[in-house]
């Protein structure tokens, strides 16, 4: 197959993708019950159990001390995104509680303008529970200097 033909039907599988995600989201949006996403990163019992979690189903990719893979940064250069940083030293702080909830529930693409559907972040809807998920992310976020939080609060973007 010529590569600007595969380009153009790599275009649309992820537009199709992007969609049906939207649409997903909308529904789970409108559904009566919202889990509460905020994350509670100054609970202790809560930010333990996160941490067993985290080296559970997160350590493999985002590393023992949240430090990332290395070459993490090299976005361009790399078929698939080596999974970054979620201490203070990546992006990830950057995002509101519900955008880390949002992408750690139904995968990075999820979030507008946040990575693409052949990511392999998985999207651990089926493996983790709501409050599991909530518990992970307030130990990631425990690890964030206090001064990273005030700003990311600020912050409503993917970015
Ligand atoms: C199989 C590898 C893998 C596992 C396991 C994994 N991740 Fe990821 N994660 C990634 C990759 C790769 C990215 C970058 C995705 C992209 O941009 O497409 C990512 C991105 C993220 C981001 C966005 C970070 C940013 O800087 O914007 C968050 C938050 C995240 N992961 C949380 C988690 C949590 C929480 C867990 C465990 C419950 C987890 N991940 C497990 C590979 C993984």
């Amino acid at each position: 197959m010529k590569a600007e033909k595969k380009n153009s039907i790599l275009k649309y599988t992820a537009a199709l993708g992007a969609v049906s995600a939207s649409l997903y989201l909308l529904s789970y949006y409108e559904a009566q019950t919202l889990p509460d996403m905020t994350l509670h990163p100054q609970n202790p019992d809560l930010v333990q159990r996160g941490q067993v979690l985290y080296s559970q189903y997160c350590a493999g990719c985002h590393g023992d001390n949240l430090e990332g893979q290395p070459g993490w940064q090299e976005k361009k250069a790399l078929e698939r995104r080596r999974a970054p940083p979620l201490d203070a030293t990546g992006k990830a702080w950057r995002h509101s509680d519900k955008s880390l909830f949002i992408m750690t529930k139904f995968g990075v693409h999820a979030l507008e303008g946040m990575g693409t559907l052949n990511s392999d972040m998985p999207a651990f809807e089926d493996t983790l529970k709501d409050e599991e998920i909530v518990a992970v992310l307030s130990y990631v976020e425990s690890t964030w200097p206090k001064g990273d939080t005030d700003e990311r609060e600020n912050t409503s973007g993917p970015e």
